[in-house]
């Protein structure tokens, strides 16, 4: 890398424009002993990437990226339009922290080991958990769950918010709920209902979850960012719950034409989703909504929001219905590693309950 050098003077003259330097550089310091503690029990650090001083390590952490995953898994452009950079000063910054990562290849084995770090969460249904694989949704992957109004996505959401915080020999992951709500459909009564349903202190539960109300795409995107900061404050948040993942992008880019802008800011968000899935072992559960597809000339007409780039970005896909007698149909599609199946259950005042099936 004979270039490191160029990019080593670029990279401070970008940071160095910066107005309030003497309050610049008393955020630096504090980052700096915080990042210096870090050190200690993690890997190598921002700090050490070269020619990124603290006050770049200042400037990247208020764009939201905290760690060297943060910076190597960014695309130039969305660097550059995450921290106001050059283009060309982000592909250095991120090539550096790729190479200093050792970014590859891990075999098998240590892949295994790193899966058992995942955690799992109830939906509050033994059949819809055993659907998913026998233990719920899990940590480090997106489960979406789309389906038509009323078809119970937002109770399981509401359930799943509940089961994050039992223990973990209770199916739980000893964890708090963030709830991004776009369209103002998280009810505190439900969860005091389901709480209830599982013996459990229902003011506590709800202090457990953190509730925000998403009022735009941009704004949903920016929730994004605080719930690293929560995270990276000590919050022990263990679930993510978007409810819902496409409503503001079909309502915002609904004119012809609008469709590639639509999909291109859709996958953006969810790589940005993933991406703190993954880092922050983390689950994430999304709820979309469904379309009718006139194409479609035999079975079921129905397709969810966001075509390929949702099915693609989530791990995990449930498609709900209702079925006979106010069930609940839950019907797993395409998963990486377990087969297509549906299961049935029932919601019932004190959460989900389940049928034979
Ligand atoms: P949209 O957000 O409109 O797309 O639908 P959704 O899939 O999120 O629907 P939701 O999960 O909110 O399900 C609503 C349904 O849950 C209602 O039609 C009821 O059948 C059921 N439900 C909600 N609250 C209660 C309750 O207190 N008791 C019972 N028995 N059922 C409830
Ligand atoms: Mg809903």
């Amino acid at each position: 890398m004979n270039d490191i050098n160029s990019y080593k003077g670029e990279l401070s003259f970008w940071f160095m424009v910066d107005k309030d330097v003497s309050a610049g550089e008393k955020v630096a310091k504090k980052v700096v002993k915080k990042v210096a503690k870090k050190k200690e029990d993690k890997g190598p650090q921002l700090i050490d990437l070269p020619g990124v001083g603290p006050g770049a390590v200042a400037k990247l952490e208020a764009a939201g990226i905290y760690e060297l995953m943060g910076l190597a898994v960014l695309t130039p452009t969305g660097l550059s339009d995450m921290a106001g950079m050059s283009e060309a000063v982000a592909r250095k910054a991120i090539q550096a922290a790729r190479k200093m990562m050792d970014m590859g290849f891990i075999d098998g084995l240590a892949h295994e080991e790193k899966r058992k770090e995942l955690f799992h969460i109830t939906t509050g249904s033994k059949n819809v958990d055993n659907l998913l694989g026998g233990k719920g949704i899990q940590t480090k992957s997106i489960t979406e769950a789309f389906g038509a109004f009323g078809s119970g996505k937002t109770q399981l959401a509401l359930s799943l918010a509940v089961g994050v915080q039992l223990p973990i020999e209770s199916g739980g992951a000893n964890g708090k709920a963030v709830y991004i709500d776009t369209e103002g459909t998280f009810r505190p009564e439900r969860v005091r209902q389901f709480a209830e349903g599982i013996g459990a202190n229902a003011d506590k539960v709800l202090k457990n979850i953190l509730v925000a109300r998403a009022f735009n795409s941009d704004h949903q995107m920016l929730l994004l960012d605080r719930v690293a900061d929560l995270i990276k404050d000590g919050e022990p948040i263990r679930l993510m719950i978007i409810d819902s993942l496409t409503a503001h992008f079909r309502a915002e880019f609904s004119g012809r034409g609008m469709l590639a802008d639509r999909q291109q800011r859709l996958n953006r968000y969810l790589h940005n989703l993933m991406k703190v899935a993954e880092q922050n072992n983390l689950a994430v559960y999304v709820t979309n909504q469904v379309m009718s597809d006139p194409a479609q000339m035999f079975g079921d007409p129905t397709k969810a929001i966001g075509g390929n780039i949702v099915g693609h970005a989530c791990t995990y896909r449930m498609y709900l219905r209702r079925g006979k007698k106010d069930s609940r149909v839950c019907k797993l599609i395409d998963s990486p590693d377990l087969p297509d199946n549906e299961t049935v259950f029932m919601i019932e005042t004190d959460g989900l309950r389940d049928l034979d099936v």
